[in-house]
């Protein structure tokens, strides 16, 4: 079989972001462009020549394209067994499990995540290693300067590969396994929780509502709670996927996952509720009249790890990026392990599972995971609660409400101004940092700042260092604000403004989120001087 060298020019907007290449379709669509970024992680990582690699995606428009570009350059580039989820689907939990499984060398997943699909919508592509996490920003940063100086790919020619039958078929020297998606992750899944507990709840007569939201994790849905855990077929809704996410914004949050929070809140609604975002990374754990918001559920799933077959006997450590709550920082201390605060994105977690270090990482951007794989996992945290629900016998709103009892409350809220000018929110993050220096040690809030600096990251594993991760505002009594600028959008900036504020009064734990923040949010807003700076008179987005 030819190979073909295709002579190229490198693009200058190659470097990745929180989590992998992300752009707008028509941008990946542009001649040369997939290719020149693949060509580049092959170069990076020369233990693909001769290894596996495992390719799958959320199943969005362009997913089949870029996969048959992928199949040719993979052959071209000497992979010696390519691995292909069946129709070219695969959640990233379920690609991060068998990258492991199968112990290849790596594997290319494509998604943006939550971001909406479709000829208009936004397509990514990344690059997880052997241990099955996320490429590390030193590999990414390898990849991004390769290619900025690219200048030819390789590529063979062949007809489109079929992608829909599992089995064995050869492209030249490369051979290329279609496999079942699905099969793996569900036996993993089935392997770490107590499916007769959940089995016995749902029996019962308990209700339970998952919302795919047109995306991924349909299928997984499908074989694992109804399949195997015996839900009713109406338990799972927007199960279809669809290669535009049905026209939607597949993030599993109160605003995004409107028709399911409306569901739960109304009288007679589910005992528990949950969705998944596009790739099956993120999720939202709901009870009747109640939300969990992410940071909780890390501690509590932590709290309550021992009913959980896989993690009774103990867990080593707990990791959060540093936006997210502190609200598992009281469970490890109490339970005498390790906490680690790292900056935002997956990644960051992987040496310190690789380490044995931490048993579970979480996000406040409803990311929630354990050392089973090294990607945050949706349906991992659904199964996670149903568990701990069963195991217990209690409503969600009873876990989390003695939970809160015993730790005290951890009051928290996201503000999002999503595509703003670029410049403006520059200043915006220059115009806090630059009172870093007087705030320091005032009082604010009938407290004194402790901290006002831009977050630091030294990896204890590996000591490598990650530097201006965020703008955090510390107050003596725990009061927080921290202010970033997101690295997955594709238009203009988004700015995120995290707020929290401890609470133990037992007579002060059951306020309205916003309203018990509501000092700490006009901190915020004037400090920024958010509102004047961007025009906007509101976050587009309130988690
Ligand atoms: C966002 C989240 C972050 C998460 C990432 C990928 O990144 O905030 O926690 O790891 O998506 O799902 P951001 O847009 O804030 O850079
Ligand atoms: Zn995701």
């Amino acid at each position: 079989m030819e190979i073909k060298t295709i002579t190229t020019q490198p693009f200058d907007d190659q470097r990745p972001g929180t989590s992998g290449l992300r752009k707008k379709v028509a941008q990946m669509q542009q001649p040369n462009y997939l290719e020149n970024y693949v060509q580049s992680i092959f170069e990076i990582l020369p233990e693909l020549v001769g290894g596996a690699l495992i390719v799958g995606g959320d199943g969005r428009f362009y997913n089949d394209i870029a996969i048959q570009t992928i199949v040719r350059m993979a052959a071209a580039n000497g992979v010696k067994r390519l691995m292909v989820g069946q129709n070219g689907i695969l959640s990233t939990p379920a690609a991060s499990a068998v990258i492991r499984k199968f112990e290849a060398e790596g594997g290319l997943i494509l998604s943006a995540s939550h971001n909406p699909a479709g000829p208009d919508g936004d397509f990514g592509i990344k690059f997880n290693g052997h241990h099955g996490g996320p490429a590390s920003e030193t590999i990414t940063e390898a990849i991004y300067k390769f290619s900025q100086s690219i200048s030819s790919y390789k590529i063979v020619e062949s007809h489109d590969i079929d992608l829909s039958t599992t089995g064995s078929q050869q492209l030249g020297e490369m051979e290329i396994i279609i496999f079942d998606p699905i099969t793996d992750y569900a036996d993993l899944m089935e392997s770490i929780f107590d499916f007769d507990a959940i089995k016995a709840w749902i029996t019962k007569g308990h209700s339970l509502r998952f919302d795919a939201m047109h995306a991924v994790t349909g299928p997984y849905a499908t074989e694992i709670l109804q399949k195997r855990l015996g839900a009713p077929a109406d338990a799972i809704i927007n199960g279809t996927p669809l290669s535009d996410f049905g026209g939607g914004h597949p993030d599993p949050n109160l605003v995004h996952a409107k028709v399911l929070v409306d569901e739960l809140y109304s009288d007679g609604g589910p005992d528990f509720g949950a969705a998944s975002d596009g790739d099956g990374d993120r999720n939202m754990i709901l009870g009747n009249h109640f939300f969990v918001t992410p940071s909780d559920s890390l501690a509590i799933i932590a709290a309550n790890a021992q009913l959980i077959p896989r993690y009774k006997s103990g867990i080593n450590g707990i990791a959060r990026s540093m936006p997210t709550s502190s609200a598992a920082d009281r469970v490890a201390e109490k339970l005498g392990i390790e906490m680690h605060e790292t900056p935002t994105g997956w990644k960051f977690f992987g040496n310190l599972l690789d380490a044995g270090r931490v048993t579970f990482c979480g996000e406040e951007s409803f990311g929630t995971s354990s050392d089973h794989v090294r990607e945050k996992d949706g349906i991992w945290a659904v199964l996670c609660w149903l568990n701990i629900i069963a195991a217990r016998n209690e409503s969600v709103a009873q876990i989390v409400e003695s939970h809160w009892q015993e730790y005290g409350r951890t009051y928290y809220t996201r503000h999002d101004y999503e595509e703003i000018d670029l410049e403006s929110a520059k200043g915006v993050m220059a115009h806090i940092e630059s009172q870093f220096e007087a705030l320091r040690g005032e009082a604010r809030l009938g407290s004194k700042v402790k901290t006002a600096d831009n977050f630091s990251y030294s990896d204890p594993v590996d000591g490598s260092q990650s530097h201006n991760q965020g703008l955090r505002i510390i107050l003596e009594n725990g009061s927080r604000v921290v202010f970033r600028l997101s690295g997955t959008g594709t238009v203009g900036a988004t700015l995120r403004i995290y707020i929290e504020k401890y609470e133990s009064r037992l007579e002060k734990l059951g306020e309205e989120t916003q309203i018990a923040l509501s000092e700490l949010i006009n901190f915020a807003e004037q400090i920024s001087e958010i509102k004047q700076r961007t025009g906007r008179d509101a976050p587009s987005v309130i988690t």
